[in-house]
């Protein structure tokens, strides 16, 4: 037998494609009347098209503006239901037994995903498989629009460049857990094979055969881009989204601005000037980033004196953006943490309890803020090599889009002062760097409190010294 279905075939015969059993699929409950519909969003594509990176890249972009969204990868399931992969021959269309486990693991991830988005609380389903025939994806449009009732969109990622595809591969096949011991020729070569196997079945999308299905095509990574009937707001931002992104190598360079005479006080907010440590930092950033020699640098500061000063040594064009501003901390502005904690004690709590989405009177919370930041997100996504000089909150925001981390994390992420921060794109993901330049700094860090603020003053009030 087929060496890779050794392992299922211990647990169960194998379907074939026209006996194929599905777990039965969730009832429709509740939700089915609420206005905003779950999405699945089902890839397209022959392998090494990018579909992993893609729906990896926007699974992290629509949690980061809070919808909530997942990625199932067929390969993973297909890796669990087999043992360890062997060669090409498992993807051939004639491989009956195969084929039967790979569509039967369609069907558990499918399962999977409609379980999720029915009373998980997901919103939105990437589904990450290759989908490359018109019978797959009329499968999955009876199930997820017909049966399930959620809303569907096809993304399908073209390219008929041989040196993307070999890139591609080289870049990450070569490290997929299907190749553990083989060499990068031989990868390369069994690979190609893989992608000969689906060519022989693969049916792009077709605006005339599949006329009843939403879809977007993107050509070559994004040198054309094809919507055909999308829906609705979600659909609109991801076509927005994979418009503006692109896979051409750069650097994200993030900086807070030099050490500010506020930041000496330990007060918040303002608009005050550079301290002379944060003056000497200024000269120190434009040392560093003239010794880099980056291509096509550009500089963006905020509106704030402290930013623009930092910047000034920086031999770049730059640009001034008011959404890169520091979070407004309202009535709160220009003051100490210990000024806030004496004067509005409840605010001061109640910003410990949920510091993401606390808003401060009569300013800004991190949830606004991520809201002001997502025209600076697609931007970013737009352009080559930045460096972006901002503040605090404000370089949290961002690091937590490129680094993928959630509400909770995000308001405690560490952006210390006087360092750079380098973001280079490898793979699904970002590398990430700390330069710290040599001239001191105070700490502004304030890292969240042990037992929230509004327990520690009751016990405190009691004289309790018991713990939680
Ligand atoms: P498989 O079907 O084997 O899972 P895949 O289509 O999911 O393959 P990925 O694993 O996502 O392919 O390939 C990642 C590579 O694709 C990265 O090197 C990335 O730079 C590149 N890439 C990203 N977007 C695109 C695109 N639109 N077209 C082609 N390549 C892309
Ligand atoms: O203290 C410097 C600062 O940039 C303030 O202007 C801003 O209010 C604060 O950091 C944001 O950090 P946190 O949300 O932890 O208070």
């Amino acid at each position: 037998s087929d060496p890779d279905t050794r392992k299922i075939e211990m647990h169960y015969t194998p379907p074939t494609s026209d006996t194929i059993q599905t777990k039965p699929f969730p009832i429709r409950g509740e939700r089915a009347n609420f206005v905003n519909k779950p999405h699945v969003i089902a890839m397209v594509g022959l392998p090494a098209r990018g579909k992993t990176y893609i729906s990896k890249k926007l699974c992290r972009y629509l949690n980061w503006i809070g919808i909530n969204t997942k990625v199932y990868n067929l390969g993973e399931y297909r890796r669990h239901a087999t043992t360890a992969y062997q060669c090409h021959d498992f993807f051939r269309p004639d491989n009956i037994k195969a084929m039967a486990i790979r569509t039967q693991c369609a069907m558990d991830a499918l399962n999977d995903v409609c379980q999720w988005l029915e009373s998980g609380g997901g919103e939105v389903a990437v589904f990450d498989a290759t989908n490359s025939t018109v019978e797959r994806r009329q499968l999955i449009r009876d199930i997820v629009v017909k049966k399930m009732g959620f809303k569907l969109f096809f993304v399908e990622s073209v390219c008929n460049d041989p040196e993307i595809v070999e890139q591609n591969i080289m870049e990450v096949k070569v490290s997929s857990p299907d190749y553990t011991n083989m060499n990068k020729e031989e990868v390369l070569a069994d690979f190609m094979l893989r992608i000969e196997h689906y060519q022989e079945k693969y049916q792009p999308l077709d605006e005339k055969c599949e006329s009843d299905l939403s879809f977007m095509q993107t050509y070559n990574t994004g040198e054309k881009v094809l919507v055909h009937k999308h829906e609705g707001h979600i659909q609109s931002r991801i076509v927005y989204y994979l418009m503006n992104i692109h896979i051409v190598p750069r650097t994200i360079y993030l900086t807070r601005h030099g050490e500010s005479l506020m930041n000496l006080d330990g007060r918040i907010g303002g608009d005050s000037d550079l301290s002379d440590r944060g003056c000497e930092y200024a000269k120190a950033l434009g040392n560093y980033i003239a010794e880099q020699d980056i291509q096509r640098l550009r500089v963006w500061t905020s509106w704030l004196c402290r930013t623009i000063q930092t910047a000034v040594h920086v031999n770049a064009p730059q640009e001034r953006w008011k959404a890169l501003n520091e979070i407004d901390a309202g009535i709160c502005e220009e003051m100490t943490y210990e000024e806030i904690e004496s004067k509005y004690p409840s605010d001061f709590a109640a910003r410990d309890q949920n510091k993401f989405s606390y808003r401060y009177p009569r300013g800004e919370s991190y949830e606004d803020l991520v809201a002001r930041l997502e025209p600076i997100i697609m931007e970013l996504e737009r352009q080559g090599n930045v460096l972006v000089v901002s503040h605090q909150a404000v370089l949290r925001c961002l690091l937590a889009y490129f680094l993928d981390k959630n509400a909770d994390e995000l308001p405690y992420l560490q952006v210390p002062l006087h360092t750079i921060i380098k973001l280079t794109p490898v793979a699904y993901g970002c590398k990430v760097e700390n330069i710290r330049l040599p001239i001191d700094a105070v700490d502004t860090h304030r890292p969240k409190p042990k037992i929230p603020g509004y327990l520690e003053e009751r016990f405190r009030r009691k004289g309790n010294n018991h713990h939680i």
